[in-house]
């Protein structure tokens, strides 16, 4: 017997916060405990095609050619449990999913691959959904996923319910051309992912001060994108990247993702600032510095980037669109 069943392929950018997520008010739905701001990164992107069909036995995931079973798989399928529930099938799901650039090493690997789930399988199960509803589902995956289904710049607001917990573009992509050049110091798979971190977040007696000051540092960021000013934006950031591994450096157990040439990295950057080279530094749950600056210095900041030792190599990447669905069809199942 054979039988159609719809594929669809969906593409998404992950991002870099310039505002933080980390810890959350209710640890399932990933609501978080504050708002967040980030930049979609337009050169990294994950294609992943979701086929829904009666014949398959279970979930499977295949990530870049593995067959995934792990905890990665378990995720897949708890956002596909809420898209059945949506929709009202019941069958499994193959769900195929590439990326161009290495994954579990602080470049939001998880942003990007929920983000393409939340379309590419919605589309599959027939569900039509608005940005809002997309992006409320990518967070069940991975909170910060939620920011790589609108485009450009994007603010989550951390909202009162699992309905408004959703991120929209405060800018598009093309509002300004910073660039991100990611300094990778190791591409090893980070022992304790964010996934896990969150959870322990309010052991650390930072984590108060600074939810706390979370709303002033958004609404600091927010302005410093609407009007491009880089210094403001600089300095903003880079305080909320320090203030967010000061937390996770006291929360129990601890999570220290520096590594030597990290810091070495941000000491630098502000020095190249003071000299009139416009770069700013931030950080998300790995060592690997993320340095942003604009178009016209990118190439002078990568090769002083290059210059340092322990630098491996640069990604580097503009801002990027909304997460979009790229293919659709029908397939004849066996
Ligand atoms: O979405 P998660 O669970 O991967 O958490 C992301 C946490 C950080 O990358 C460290 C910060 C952020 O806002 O992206």
């Amino acid at each position: 017997m054979s039988r159609d069943s719809l594929s669809v392929s969906a593409v998404a950018h992950p991002n870099i916060a310039f505002i933080k997520y980390w810890g959350n008010r209710d640890n399932r739905l990933r609501l978080p405990v504050n708002g967040s701001i980030s930049m979609n990164l337009g050169a990294l992107a994950t294609k992943t095609r979701v086929t829904f069909s009666p014949s398959y036995p279970r979930d499977a995931l295949t990530v870049n050619g593995m067959a995934m079973s792990d905890a990665a798989a378990e995720r897949v399928s708890e956002v596909l449990d809420e898209i059945r529930r949506l929709s009202g099938r019941s069958d499994f799901a193959d769900v195929v999913s590439e990326t161009n650039f290495p994954l579990g090493v602080g470049i939001a690997s998880s942003a990007a691959a929920f983000s393409a789930l939340a379309l590419a399988a919605a589309g599959a199960a027939g569900l039509e959904l608005k940005e809002a509803g997309l992006s409320r589902l990518a967070r069940l995956g991975s909170g910060s996923a939620c920011r790589s289904v609108p485009g450009g710049f994007c603010e989550w607001k951390s909202g009162g319910s699992d309905e408004d917990s959703i991120a929209h573009s405060i800018a598009p992509a093309d509002h300004w051309h910073l660039v991100d050049l990611i300094a990778i110091f190791s591409t090893a798979h980070k022992k304790v992912g964010s996934s896990a971190g969150h959870p322990s977040a309010a052991t650390s007696p930072y984590q108060e001060a600074r939810v706390l000051d979370a709303p002033r540092r958004i609404q600091v960021c927010r302005e410093a994108i609407l009007t491009r000013d880089f210094d403001r934006l600089a300095i903003v950031s880079e305080e909320d990247s320090t203030m967010m591994h000061c937390v996770m450096m006291t929360q129990r157990p601890a999570l220290f993702y520096w590594e030597p040439g990290s810091l070495a990295l941000m000491k630098a950057v502000p020095a190249w600032r003071a000299e009139g080279l416009a770069a700013f530094y931030t950080l998300d749950a790995g060592p690997n510095v993320h340095v942003i600056c604009e178009a016209g210095s990118a190439d002078e900041v990568e090769a002083r980037i290059r210059a340092f030792p322990t630098v491996q190599d640069v990604i580097r990447s503009g801002a990027g669109g909304p997460a979009h669905v790229v293919s659709s069809g029908l397939i004849l199942m066996d």
